[in-house]
């Protein structure tokens, strides 16, 4: 079954002139989460030989930048150099390359395959955070990221990683990704950029009521939503959800 489905997607690529069957991968994790609009700035890193350097120009059209260690061959409208997205220097490069913020940052690096799989694993998931920090540098606020990661145990630290940093985050499989394939894609929506995060207890001045009845309290000018608290209360909180542009907290102590 796997060998037809690889057929099916291999055979589609070559029909319509897409230069990887992975195409539609990002094709299908688009239909089901539009990470990518009209008029995107794109990032793609790992992105040789650009199967989704491709997908990216037609669903954005905007300005899109691709990264690989190996050479691309050009892709009309579209920035490509050769570049390490694990050295530190690529942000910068990338940077200024996309001349702004990036709307969307897409990863779909895979290391050269040892088939030692803690070995492919680790490496994959070093892939990852790498281009977790870089889509940290690049995006605006509430800009999507979309990467590849191939599981193992190492595999829900790094989700919760990027569960700290997004708004909604899922772990998806399309269907072009091969059945025995150990990959799945991480797609994070809404890159948070507020002063606090998913733990964090901080103390708080409950400042005003919301409309929900909760207290407010404002934290470097972001709202932090209190259950159960009341104006004048002096708190220790624990941020519970994090909202682009308010958080919410439950009391752990109250301070007199
Ligand atoms: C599966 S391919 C990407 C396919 C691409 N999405 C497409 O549709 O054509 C994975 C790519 O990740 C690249 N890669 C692996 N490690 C990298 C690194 N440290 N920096 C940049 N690219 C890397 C590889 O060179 C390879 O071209």
């Amino acid at each position: 079954m796997a060998r037809d489905q690889r057929d099916h997607y291999y055979r589609l690529a070559k029909e319509e002139g897409y230069r990887a069957r992975s195409a539609y991968k990002l094709l299908q994790i688009n239909e089901k989460f539009h990470v990518i609009k009209k008029g995107d700035n794109v990032v793609d890193l790992g992105a040789a030989p650009g199967g989704w350097l491709q997908v990216a120009q037609k669903l954005s059209g905007g300005r899109i930048v691709g990264v690989d260690l190996e050479e691309i061959e050009p892709v009309q409208g579209v920035i490509t150099f050769q570049a390490d997205i694990t050295h530190e220097s690529t942000v910068e490069k990338v940077k200024a390359a996309l001349g702004g913020d990036a709307d969307v940052v897409i990863c779909d690096a895979a290391p050269n395959l040892t088939g030692a799989w803690d070995m492919d694993h680790a490496v994959s998931i070093d892939l990852a955070r790498s281009a977790l920090k870089i889509a940290r540098k690049l995006l605006r606020p509430r800009g999507n990221f979309v990467v590849k990661v191939f599981q193992g145990d190492m595999f829900m630290d790094y989700l919760n990683e990027v569960k700290l940093e997004f708004a909604s985050v899922q772990a998806h499989s399309p269907a072009a990704s091969r059945k025995e394939s150990a990959e799945t894609y991480v797609v994070a929506k809404k890159l948070l950029t507020g002063p606090v995060r998913k733990g964090n207890m901080l103390d708080v001045e409950i400042e005003s009521m919301g409309r929900s009845g909760d207290g407010v309290a404002m934290v470097e000018g972001f709202a932090i939503i209190v259950r159960g608290a009341k104006i004048g209360e002096k708190l220790r909180v624990k941020i519970d959800a994090v909202k682009p542009n308010f958080a919410f907290a439950d009391i752990l102590e109250r301070k007199g």
